[in-house]
């Protein structure tokens, strides 16, 4: 092949590849082009004529802004809802040392508005062991398997200082995540995060029954 005829094709070749790169997401357009309606477009199929439907009641918003409509609207993702209160630490006695300047968000004090019965418990139970036992393992101890291979090893749940604090301090740190713990708001609904702080209650009570927790008829047994 002549020299130039080799340069011509380094050179065809290039521009190919440039044209190949350039745009992927633009210039493959198969995802762009399919039926679909246009925001705020009429509609004959409901009966309200809207294509863009009301939303479904609790809808929590993931992006807004001008840059939502994007491919995923990540460009434009709204904060999460954050509870009313920050999380403050609690100390070796379960209390909540908040931040108490007069001007500075009241701790949050709610008591778990669940009932404390077998539904609740086997509802936190499974969430808990879905989205908490990873790291905090089955039995609250701080060993789970993330932590086993590396992550930093969280507080077991079986401390006076966690046995003290407030449920309102499990749900915080669930809400809005806690130091190295991130904020599991997105994954876990707000009765969902009530029923697990009842289950890590029924798991503290499991490793710190004393006698007078047994039904009376069943203490003699524990004597034999
Ligand atoms: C990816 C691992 C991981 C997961 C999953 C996780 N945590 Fe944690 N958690 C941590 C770590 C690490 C800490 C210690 C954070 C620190 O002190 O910096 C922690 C701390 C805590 C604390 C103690 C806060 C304190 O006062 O010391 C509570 C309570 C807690 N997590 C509850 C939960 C609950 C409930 C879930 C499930 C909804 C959960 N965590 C899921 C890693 C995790």
């Amino acid at each position: 092949m002549s020299p130039i005829a080799t340069r011509m094709l380094v050179v065809l070749t290039g521009a190919l590849v440039a044209l190949a790169l350039s745009g992927c997401e633009k210039a493959m357009q198969d995802m762009y082009n399919q039926p679909k309606y246009k925001p705020l477009a009429a509609s004959p199929f409901w009966s309200d004529g809207r294509s863009s439907r009301p939303e479904v009641a609790g809808t929590v918003a993931r992006s807004g802004g001008a840059s939502a409509g994007t491919s995923s609207g990540r460009l434009g993702q709204l904060p999460l809802p954050m509870a009313e209160a920050p999380v403050y630490p609690v100390d070796d006695n379960g209390n909540v040392k908040a931040n108490l300047a007069p001007d500075s968000p009241k701790p949050l004090t709610a008591t778990n508005p669940l009932p404390i019965d077998r539904q609740t418990l086997d509802r936190g139970r499974e969430r808990f062991d879905i989205y908490c036992s990873p790291c905090h393992s089955i039995a609250g101890d701080g060993d789970g398997m993330v932590p086993r291979r590396g992550f930093p090893h969280p507080p077991s749940y079986h401390t006076p200082r966690l046995r003290n604090a407030p449920d309102a301090h499990f749900y915080n740190v669930i809400t809005q995540g806690y130091g190295m713990m991130y904020s599991y708001a997105d994954r876990v609904a707000p009765n969902d995060r009530w029923a697990i702080v009842a289950y890590i209650r029924a798991l503290q009570l499991s490793q710190d029954a004393g006698l007078e927790d047994v039904p009376p008829e069943h203490r003699a047994d524990l004597a034999r």
